[in-house]
């Protein structure tokens, strides 16, 4: 395993304790709202600075930019380690066991290394670039589908944005019509390594952050699959709206979601 690899992994697993030995007392979590609909816990802020420490141990110099403690400047601007330290805050506060880890690291602004950690399953799906993708060791693929007959699509709900409600169910009614069935799990990190599985057969969603999506994004390339924004090119770090899946089968969601794209949704 790459040693950066094995840092991401380490800084993981200690996060992922932090997490489920509070939910397990789940009376002790503080919530605080953070904006609407966007909730962070006493739980997200530990979980990171536990990620934070063990980076840091072993890569001072490296930059760090975490959802919950902002950018931890370090001299080396090549090496960018970008958390999320809780993805599924809203599951995990309301007790339901679906929320994961999700730590990447980009080298001179390319993905390099991959995470995420399911705790509660024990799942670890791990990437490095131009070494394929793994569940728990064992080589993972994104499922080869053209069609969306018979497919099950991720997607997660703008609930933080409902201005793109009116866009977003367009989409949804458009897609829902061929697809066989979609799923709204709670996790866009959990949902983009469960494309890279091969366990649903694409992933689309309005409005992520950088920290959502950077170690998925690395996993379904490296498991066979494509990420793009809705216009099927590659800004969808800064727009934050993102569809995973097959090479052929994302060009059919891609059909699906570019009649409604209105002026917000199109950059
Ligand atoms: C959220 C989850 C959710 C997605 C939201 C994200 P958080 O992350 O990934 O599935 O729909 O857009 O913000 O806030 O739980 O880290
Ligand atoms: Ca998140
Ligand atoms: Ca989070």
């Amino acid at each position: 395993m790459h040693p950066m690899l094995n840092i991401a992994v380490r800084a993981a697993r200690t996060a992922g304790n932090v997490i489920t030995r509070a939910f397990e007392q789940a009376d002790k979590v503080e919530i605080e709202s953070k904006g609407t609909n966007d909730f962070v816990t006493n739980v997200d802020i530990s979980a990171e600075q536990a990620i934070v420490e063990t980076i840091r141990k072993s890569y001072p110099e490296h930059t760090i930019i975490g959802e919950e403690t902002g950018q931890h400047e370090g001299a080396d601007n090549d090496y960018q380690w970008i958390i999320d330290p809780l993805d599924g805050t809203t599951n995990f506060v309301k007790g339901i066991p679906h929320f994961a880890v999700s730590i990447a690291l980009k080298v001179k602004g390319k993905l390099d290394q991959a995470v995420i950690y399911d705790p509660i399953r024990g799942e670890l799906f791990t990437a490095s670039r131009g070494k394929g993708a793994q569940l728990n060791g064992f080589r993972i693929r994104v499922k080869q589908n053209k069609e969306l007959t018979g497919a099950i699509l991720a997607t997660g709900f703008p609930f933080k944005k409902k201005q793109h409600m009116t866009a977003y169910m367009s989409m949804f009614q458009a897609l829902f019509e061929k697809t066989s069935d979609m799923r709204r799990a709670g996790s866009a990190a959990l949902d983009l390594a469960y494309v890279a599985a091969g366990r649903v057969d694409g992933f689309f969603e309005i409005g992520l952050k950088p920290w959502d999506t950077a170690a998925g994004e690395l996993l379904v390339i490296e498991a066979g699959g494509l990420v793009t924004d809705f216009t099927g090119g590659h800004n969808h770090t800064q727009s934050g709206n993102i569809v995973a899946s097959s090479p052929g089968l994302l060009k059919e969601i891609l059909k699906d979601i570019r009649p409604h794209l209105g002026e917000a949704l199109s950059k």
